[in-house]
């Protein structure tokens, strides 16, 4: 029956091609956009080292338990807790994760619409010749709070992702990440040497990688820890989704190990591109908002040879990643209503689409487009709301269910399949039981705390 269940649901072609995926998932406007946002905003270093922290001691646990439960499952969030645990509660941890997926997606979506302007701006020339920081806020100002422009570009990307999601797993997520990811790594690296050479960019690596502890605090730690199960692509069950294709001869433990370890590494040099360029442009590690990137990005290309050329290959490349992630999003949804609800694909990713973009119109008018958006920065509260807290605690539920309700044993006998000998075992039964619930329990007991008490 599986491999009949298999063959209707579709499947990954290969190792690799599942390995792609989910890398195309984990790596998109979270890294370059999203990660540097948060370092100037949480104190710099210290945040980049309690995220490290958290994708090593806490990401990849939640990692190896989504795509564990899924390929077990082979099924959607919702049916996968439902099929371990029939009538019972346990599937709203599922639709949390649906709902959060269509959330998140809605203002990523503007956001990769951004990247996707950027792109044609890129193209025409706009940064050609000296960009100064004022120049480069300036060009986003009036790019983001014109409304048209902005519902053109979510819309385009809204297309795409629902065209892609209704093609199918196979023919539609495989295809794009081939190629164009690894053609994005080595365009970042070659970035990063760039800014790295500039003058002044000691000052911005202080920033970035020299921990100042008197910044360290409940916040940073929250926001690090989410940001990680958001890059990674954890909380939601979008790892659940792409585990429930893949086949058991595979090994869960490498792939997530793999996944984790490439989207760290992009995170980690978009951070090397950003703040040496900020601090070579006289600015601080702090300023830029929830838009750094796309005001930061424009002033190396200005300082490079050839910018323009490399400038719209980037932004290109950026819509890439950030595509091969909002199908990742939209696919959680989908994969419920095609498998549960029997509905047809087509019909299943147009429906999910049309109201994930009405959800993202509040997004799209919050940076200038209106006024009462922008004042309460709609996206930038969505984004710490969706894409922060909920997948903390849907991370949460998902490492207490596989632990106590499931039971490790059983978790353990799925991971051996692919991968008998599972040497990390010891150290992911400690983390997924006590280490993982505990410390987001903590964190999100304090940050309570912290709220109620002002
Ligand atoms: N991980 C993606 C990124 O970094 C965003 C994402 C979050 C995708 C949650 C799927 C689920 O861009």
């Amino acid at each position: 029956m599986d491999g009949q269940q298999l063959s209707q649901r579709g499947a990954w072609g290969s190792k690799v091609a599942f390995i792609f995926a989910a890398t195309g998932s984990a790596i998109g406007l979270g890294n370059i956009w999203r990660f540097p946002t948060m370092v100037s905003q949480n104190g710099g270093a210290v945040f980049v080292l309690i995220y490290i922290l958290a994708v090593a001691l806490i990401g990849f646990t939640v990692m190896l338990a989504e795509l564990t439960l899924g390929r077990h499952a082979q099924k959607n969030p919702v049916g996968a807790f439902e099929y371990i645990k029939p009538h019972t509660p346990w599937k709203l941890i599922g639709y949390l994760g649906i709902l959060t997926g269509i959330f998140i997606l809605s203002f990523y979506a503007v956001v990769a619409g951004w990247a996707l302007g950027y792109f044609f701006k890129t193209a025409s020339g706009i940064f050609k010749g000296k960009v100064t920081p004022e120049m480069s806020n300036q060009i986003f100002t009036e790019f983001s709070s014109d409304p048209i422009q902005v519902f053109l570009f979510f819309a385009i990307i809204m297309g795409l992702t629902i065209f892609i999601i209704s093609k199918g797993v196979k023919k539609g997520i495989e295809k794009w990440t081939k190629i164009l990811m690894p053609m994005l790594f080595i365009l970042i690296v070659f970035l990063a040497v760039r800014a790295l050479t500039l003058p002044g960019a000691g000052q911005g690596i202080t920033f970035y990688l020299k921990p100042d502890f008197s910044k360290l605090n409940v916040a940073v730690v929250l926001f690090a820890l989410g940001q990680a199960f958001f890059s990674l692509s954890l909380g939601m069950g979008t790892m659940i989704t792409y585990g429930s294709y893949i086949s058991k001869s595979d090994n869960l433990v490498s792939s997530a190990g793999w996944v984790s370890f490439s989207d760290t590494l992009i995170a980690l040099l978009a951070g090397l591109i950003i703040f040496p360029t900020l601090a070579f442009s006289g600015q601080a590690g702090s300023v830029g908002g929830d838009a750094l990137a796309f005001k930061v990005f424009p002033l190396i290309f200005s300082e490079m040879q050839g910018g323009q050329i490399f400038g719209t290959l980037f932004f290109a490349l950026l819509c890439v990643a950030a595509i091969t992630s909002t199908i990742s999003l939209l696919e959680v949804p989908v994969a419920y209503l095609v498998d549960e609800r029997n509905w047809s694909r087509n019909k299943a990713a147009l429906l999910a689409g049309f109201i994930t973009f009405l959800i993202g119109i509040p997004a799209a008018l919050s940076t200038g487009g209106m006024e009462f958006f922008t004042k309460i920065n709609f996206l930038g509260l969505f984004a710490i709301i969706f894409g922060n807290i909920s997948l903390a605690v849907g991370a949460l539920f998902i490492c207490i269910f596989i632990a106590y309700i499931w039971g490790v044993k059983k978790a353990v006998k799925e991971i051996h399949s692919g991968n008998p000998r599972f040497n990390l075992r010891p150290l992911w039964a400690f983390s997924v039981k006590f280490l993982s619930p505990a410390a987001i329990i903590i964190i999100l007991i304090t940050l309570i705390k912290k709220i109620i008490t002002g």
